[in-house]
């Protein structure tokens, strides 16, 4: 008999039929999101969960589910899930690291530029039909070669920034609760350095680390006054990680230039006054949208899920 799977959302059409010839399908919806009782409901007779990073897989959730033995996530971020509760109750989690990186990295630079060359606020303008000549001080903004780049979380993606970052001529500093080798950082020319030190050097600020109880509102008011007026700060991590309304306050009183957000503290609602404001470029969460990553990322979710179903140990085990 095949294993009976929940799947929350679809995955893209092709590796959809993938998954359904191995395993017994059952799709809970097609909406962004899924209601917590329609999901509380159709977990209980299942043996396998692929899910995504809008989906709470509490304890709550992994109580209703007795024959759980494995939640594959089709994201690299778990924050979604109660992981020790899973592991206690011996359920395997997995992710799908590494394949979303360069789309990450990508997406952060492509924010960087946006706000430091106020992409969409000219874009507007032009729109808007008020473009009524080249003018010497027409959207002036900051150039990259020479600024700091400060990059908290130095994992796989904080690293594909810098290397986009290094052909910009940003100077690199980071830091992570784990020093890189001393060889990567003259590799990529990054230079660790405290949070406190970041703050107060950065002139563009990007978050790449997971979101934890110790990284909840690492940046708060605290940290604001700490940054240059100037500083553009970036998130394409978490939401949580940032306190929303410290950035709507230090944007207000300038105590920092500039915001791009692909994450937001409480996804979907946006703090209402972000959306008007004209130094904030606002991103739907699509760090990961390339054609090219997200196939790869259902696959890997695919592969992870079956492993898991066959007793294997899955290629991407997320360790507690
Ligand atoms: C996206 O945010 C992910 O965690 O994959």
């Amino acid at each position: 008999m095949k294993p009976r799977v929940l799947l929350t959302h679809p995955l893209l059409p092709e590796v959809m039929d993938c998954l359904e010839k191995e395993v017994e399908l059952e799709l809970a919806t097609s909406e962004a999101l899924l209601p917590r009782e329609e999901l509380l409901a159709r977990i209980s007779d299942k043996q396998g969960l692929l899910c995504f990073l809008t989906d709470q897989i509490d304890r709550e959730v992994i109580d209703r589910a007795p024959e759980l033995k494995i939640i594959a996530n089709c994201a690299v971020g778990v924050n979604n899930i109660d992981l020790k509760y899973a592991r206690s109750r011996g359920i395997l989690v997995t992710n799908t690291p590494d394949v979303l990186t360069e789309a990450t990295a990508d997406l952060t630079l492509a924010l960087i530029l946006a706000t430091a060359r106020r992409l969409v606020e000219a874009d507007r303008f032009c729109r808007q039909g008020k473009f009524l000549g080249w003018q010497i001080d027409l959207f002036l903004g900051q150039e990259l070669t020479g600024r700091v780049l400060g990059i908290i979380g130095f994992g796989r993606i904080g690293r594909a920034v810098a290397r986009r970052a290094r052909a910009f001529n940003l100077k690199i500093i980071y830091h992570d609760p784990q020093r890189a080798d001393i060889l990567l950082e003259r590799e990529l020319g990054a230079e660790f350095c405290s949070l406190e030190e970041l703050f107060q050097r950065a002139d563009i600020i990007s978050i790449h680390a997971p979101l934890t109880p110790q990284t909840h509102h690492l940046i708060s008011r605290k940290e604001f006054s700490m940054m240059k007026n100037t500083a553009i700060l970036i998130n394409t991590a978490r939401g949580p990680i940032l306190d929303e309304k410290a950035l709507v306050e230090a944007l207000k009183n300038g105590k920092i230039q500039a915001a791009g957000l692909d994450v937001y503290e409480n996804e979907p609602s946006i703090e209402p006054e972000l959306l008007s404001m004209d130094n904030v470029v606002l991103l739907p969460h699509i760090g990961s949208a390339t054609f090219e990553t997200r196939r790869k990322m259902c696959l890997a979710a695919v592969k992870n899920l079956l492993q898991g179903l066959r007793g294997e140990r899955p290629e991407n085990l997320v360790e507690v």
